[in-house]
This record gives C-alpha cells, sequence and structure tokens, in this order.
C-alpha cells in the first residue's frame, strides 16, 4: 500500500507530460484508464476520500444521534402511510432503530423540525398499524420518549390528502414570466443584499424536493468584503466579475448523509433542486443572481474546507453571486434548447 503511494505521488507530481500522454491513452483504452487513475491522476482519488468519509461519519453518528438515518426512517414510514394499499403492518424490520434513533437524536440535540416530523410519524404509525411484539417494543419505547418532550413545542400535524391542497394561485403564465426574466447577472449595483431577503428567499428553496427527504445541504453566506474576496476568487469562473460581487451563497453538500457509495451522487441533484429554487425567489424580491462552476480542483478545495471549516465529506456543489443588477449592464441572449430538440417519447 505505502509502495502504490509512493509511486502514486512521484507520477502525480514529477512528470506533467507522462500524465498527459497517459490521460490521453486513458481515455481511449479503458484498462489503461484504471492504471491512469489509481496511479497518476489522483483526481478521483480525492472523491473517493470524500465519500468515505461520508460513509464512516455516518455509520459513525448512529451511536449519538445520525439525523439523516432517522429522516430517511421516518420518510419510509410516511410512504407506508400515504400507500394506496397500505398495508395492516410494515416498517417491522426497522421500527425499533427508527424510535432508538429518533431518541439519540432528541438526547443529543434537543427539539427540531426532525423531531416534530418524526413525533407526528410516529404517532399516526403506531395509532394505525397492526401491532406485533417487534412494533410494541418500539411503540414502548416511544412512549418512554415523548414524556420528555415539551408539547408545547410540537405542531400537530396529520397527513392531507392530495386534492385538501390550496388552490394554486400562480398561473403558467406568471411562472413562465418569472422564468424568462432570470437570466444570469455578471454586474451588480454598489449595494449590499439584505440578510432578510437571502433567508426570504432560502425559506421556499428549501421546499425543493431531495432524496428520502434527508436534505443534505447548507449554505454559507458570505457578505464580509475580505472574506468574499478571499473566497470569491477560488472558482475560477467568476474571474472577472468577484470582486463587484455584493454577496455570494456557497451551496454544500453533505455526504455523511448516506451509507452507501451508489447514493453518493444524490449531494448534486439535491442541492441543484433547491439552487433553482433560490434564484428563482431571489428574483421575486427583486435580486439578481448567477451561478458559479465549482470545479473540482485540489488547491481551491482545500482553501475552501480552510476558510469555511469543512469536512472531507462536506463538499461545495455549486456557489451563487447574488446583487442588485446594474441596470445598464448586458445580459447574454443564452439561446435555450426548444422542446422538440431535447424530447423522445417511448
Ligand atoms: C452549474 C453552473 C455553473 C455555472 N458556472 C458559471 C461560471 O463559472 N461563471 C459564469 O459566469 N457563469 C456560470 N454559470 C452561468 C451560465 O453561464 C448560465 O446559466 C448560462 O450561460 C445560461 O444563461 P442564463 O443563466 O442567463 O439563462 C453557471 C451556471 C450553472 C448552472
Amino acid at each position: 500500500m505505502k509502495l502504490i503511494k509512493k509511486v502514486r505521488l512521484k507520477l502525480h507530481n514529477g512528470k506533467k507530460k507522462v500524465a498527459r500522454i497517459s490521460g490521453n491513452v486513458a481515455v481511449k483504452v479503458k484498462f489503461w484508464a484504471n492504471v491512469h487513475y489509481l496511479l497518476i491522476d489522483l483526481s478521483l482519488y480525492r472523491e473517493m476520500h470524500g465519500i468515505n468519509s461520508g460513509i464512516i461519519a455516518h455509520r459513525k453518528r448512529t451511536i449519538d444521534g445520525n439525523t439523516s438515518f432517522l429522516r430517511r426512517c421516518i420518510h419510509r414510514i410516511e410512504k407506508g402511510l400515504s400507500s394506496k394499499n397500505r398495508r395492516k403492518k410494515f416498517a417491522e424490520q426497522y421500527i425499533l432503530d427508527a424510535v432508538i434513533a429518533f431518541k439519540k437524536e432528541f438526547e443529543s440535540k434537543g427539539f427540531s423540525e426532525t423531531i416534530n416530523w418524526a413525533y407526528n410519524t410516529f404517532t399516526t404509525y403506531f395509532e394505525e398499524v397492526e401491532h406485533t411484539p417487534q412494533i410494541d417494543k418500539a411503540h414502548k419505547l416511544f412512549d418512554e420518549q415523548i414524556v420528555k418532550l415539551d408539547t408545547r413545542l410540537i405542531d400537530k400535524r396529520e397527513m392531507i390528502r392530495a386534492g385538501m391542497r390550496n388552490d394554486i394561485t400562480v398561473t403558467y403564465e406568471d411562472y413562465q414570466s418569472l422564468n424568462l426574466r432570470r437570466r444570469s447577472v455578471r454586474s451588480y449595483k454598489n449595494q449590499p443584499v439584505e440578510r432578510d431577503k437571502i433567508e426570504k428567499a432560502l425559506s421556499i428553496a428549501l421546499q425543493a424536493p431531495s432524496a428520502c427527504n434527508r436534505q443534505p445541504f447548507s449554505f454559507k453566506i458570505v457578505e464580509n468584503k475580505e472574506k468574499l474576496l478571499e473566497v470569491g476568487s477560488l472558482p475560477l469562473g467568476a474571474a472577472t466579475f468577484y470582486e463587484d460581487i455584493p454577496l455570494m451563497v456557497f451551496a454544500i453538500g453533505d455526504l455523511s448523509a448516506y451509507e452507501y457509495i451508489k447514493d453518493r451522487h444524490i449531494i448534486y441533484v439535491d442541492t441543484g433542486l433547491v439552487v433553482m429554487n433560490f434564484i428563482l425567489a431571489l428574483e421575486t424580491l427583486g435580486l439578481s443572481s448567477c451561478v458559479i462552476n465549482w470545479p473540482d480542483v485540489k488547491e481551491a478545495e482545500m482553501k475552501l474546507a480552510r476558510s469555511f471549516d469543512l469536512e472531507p465529506h462536506e463538499k461545495c456543489v455549486t456557489c451563487i453571486a447574488v446583487g442588485y443588477a446594474d441596470d445598464e449592464c448586458y445580459i447574454p441572449l443564452s439561446e435555450k434548447k426548444k422542446v422538440n430538440n431535447v424530447i423522445e417519447y417511448y
């Protein structure tokens, strides 16, 4: 193992030309790709390290409260409860683990929206499901926990039927107009962005769907000028305008939300959905934005990790420049594809 590491570093650091030639062969020869990414180009190794660090953190946390595990369990129970063909008993294999996770979550972090959601879901579950010895055991443990909760904090809610939701008040044309108005703006007025507006936009953005409702993201909001210059220079795509950005948001995905390697891409999908909601919401508040690419560059990753004190499993997914548009600046046409060019019916 030590020898492989040594060879790897030597090849990676020393011979740029060798690395280039090897990279060119790797894209043509499948076998060589394995050799290349094992020994010469270590980009995937860093990614692997991040994923692995997430899995380890996830497993460790089962000991002292694992929010994403709990959220996934609650989500699965809700799916079972809302299923058209609901079974008389379900979730028997994991209900006890779910209640244990609830207990640990409450003990380690106190009351939260996750506890509230879990409380409501468990309550319905235990009322409606057919009991077995295993479900009884979980129920007993749940009852022991809820006496510790301050019931005044709980927002008691029940699932509603799809037809009982609010009437839709936004027309297709409204939504079209919002989307046609939003365009990437890269030149801003020298005017601060109010925190209140960022939080209002985020509170809507967070309504986005996410896999198993785990919501594996957080956002670093940078408004301090010095910090903006420090972190704004890292994503190369803003090199020409980062000095004038009034506020930046760094969207961070958390790979410790997952137990299995197969789920490693979810942070990008879930965070992307929030970001889209966010930039549309900003538009309704009079703010403009530009999403900025966060490429996988080792030096930039390391600097950002230091700057925000990130763990190896916390990955920047993308960043967003936010500000009031300079009314005189031009906006690229950025023609969009037409529907018939992107669809195929089956
Ligand atoms: C993931 C992503 C990364 C982007 N990276 C950059 C970037 O680094 N620099 C930049 O100026 N614009 C960036 N953009 C903005 C795109 O260039 C822009 O969305 C695209 O040209 C379409 O224009 P529109 O946003 O005005 O519709 C990025 C957009 C996305 C979604």
